[in-house]
C-alpha cells in the first residue's frame, strides 16, 4: 500500500467511471496553464459530490472555495433546469480561470461565482436574506471552517447537506500535537456539529490520486 498503488485505482477507477469529458479534462488544463495548484477534488470525488447532490435533489448549491470550477461543474452538473450554484472564491485569478472553465462547460446560467473573502460573502448574502441552500460544499482556508459552519447553518434548512472536505490531512486531524491552524479549525468544526444537537454527522477518509484526505458529511435536523 502506497501513494502509487492508490493513484493506479484512482486511474482505473476514473477510466471507466468518468472517460474523457472535454469540459471537466478542459477545465484542468486550463488550470494548469493558469498556474493554479491542482489541489482540485478527484475526479471520482467530484462524481461523489455530483451523486450526493442528485440523490439530495438539490436546486440551490454553495461552495466556498473555487479555485479552477473543477468541483463546481460537477456540482452544477447535478442541478435541475432551475438550479443554482453560488462558488465563493478570494482569488480574483482563480475566479476568473474558473468563470471561463464554467462558461466553457455550458453552465454559465447556472453558476455565479463571487470573488472576495467567503466571510465577507456569507454575511453579504446573510443581510440580503438569501434563500436557504440545500446543498453546501465547504472547501476553503480551513482554519475558518467553523466560522464558515455558523454563517452556513444560517443558510440552510431541514434537510440541507454539508460536506466539508480535507479533514484528515494525512491524519493530522487526530495528532493532538499538531496545532497548525488549519487542523485546529478542523478539529473546532468537528467539536461544533457534534456539539449541535440539530446536526448528524458522520466522516470518512479517502486515499487516492490526491493523496491520504476525507469528507465529513453532515445532514440538518429539525
Ligand atoms: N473546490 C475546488 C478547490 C478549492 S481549493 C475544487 O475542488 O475544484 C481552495 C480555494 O479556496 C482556493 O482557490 C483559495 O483561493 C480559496 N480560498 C482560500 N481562502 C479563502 C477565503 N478566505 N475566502 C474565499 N476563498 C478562499
Ligand atoms: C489544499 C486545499 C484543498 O482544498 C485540497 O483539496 C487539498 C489541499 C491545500 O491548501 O493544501
Ligand atoms: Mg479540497
Amino acid at each position: 500500500m502506497n501513494e502509487q498503488t492508490w493513484q493506479a485505482v484512482d486511474d482505473w477507477f476514473s477510466e471507466r467511471l468518468i472517460g474523457a469529458d472535454e469540459a471537466l479534462d478542459g477545465a484542468l488544463a486550463a488550470s494548469a496553464k493558469a498556474g493554479l495548484r491542482a489541489i482540485n477534488v478527484a475526479p471520482n470525488q467530484g462524481k461523489f459530490l455530483h451523486l450526493l447532490a442528485r440523490i439530495q435533489g438539490a436546486r440551490r448549491i454553495l461552495e466556498i472555495g473555487t479555485l479552477g470550477g473543477y468541483s463546481a461543474i460537477w456540482l452544477a452538473r447535478a442541478l435541475p433546469g432551475d438550479g443554482v450554484l453560488v462558488s465563493l472564491e478570494f482569488n480574483p485569478d482563480n475566479a476568473a480561470v474558473a468563470r471561463a472553465n464554467i462558461a466553457r462547460a455550458g453552465l454559465g446560467d447556472k453558476v455565479t461565482v463571487v470573488t472576495g473573502l467567503a466571510l465577507d460573502s456569507l454575511d453579504a448574502m446573510l443581510r440580503d436574506g438569501a434563500a436557504p441552500f440545500d446543498f453546501v460544499f465547504i472547501d476553503a482556508d480551513k482554519q475558518s471552517n467553523p466560522q464558515y459552519l455558523e454563517r452556513v447553518l444560517k443558510l440552510a434548512r431541514p434537510g440541507t447537506v454539508i460536506v466539508a472536505d480535507n479533514v484528515v490531512r494525512s491524519g493530522r486531524i487526530a495528532d493532538a500535537s499538531d496545532r497548525d491552524a488549519d487542523v485546529v479549525g478542523l478539529r473546532e468544526y468537528f467539536e461544533r456539529v457534534t456539539g449541535d444537537a440539530r446536526l448528524d454527522t458522520t466522516a470518512v477518509q479517502t486515499v487516492g490520486s490526491k493523496g491520504w484526505d476525507g469528507f465529513a458529511i453532515t445532514i440538518v435536523g429539525a
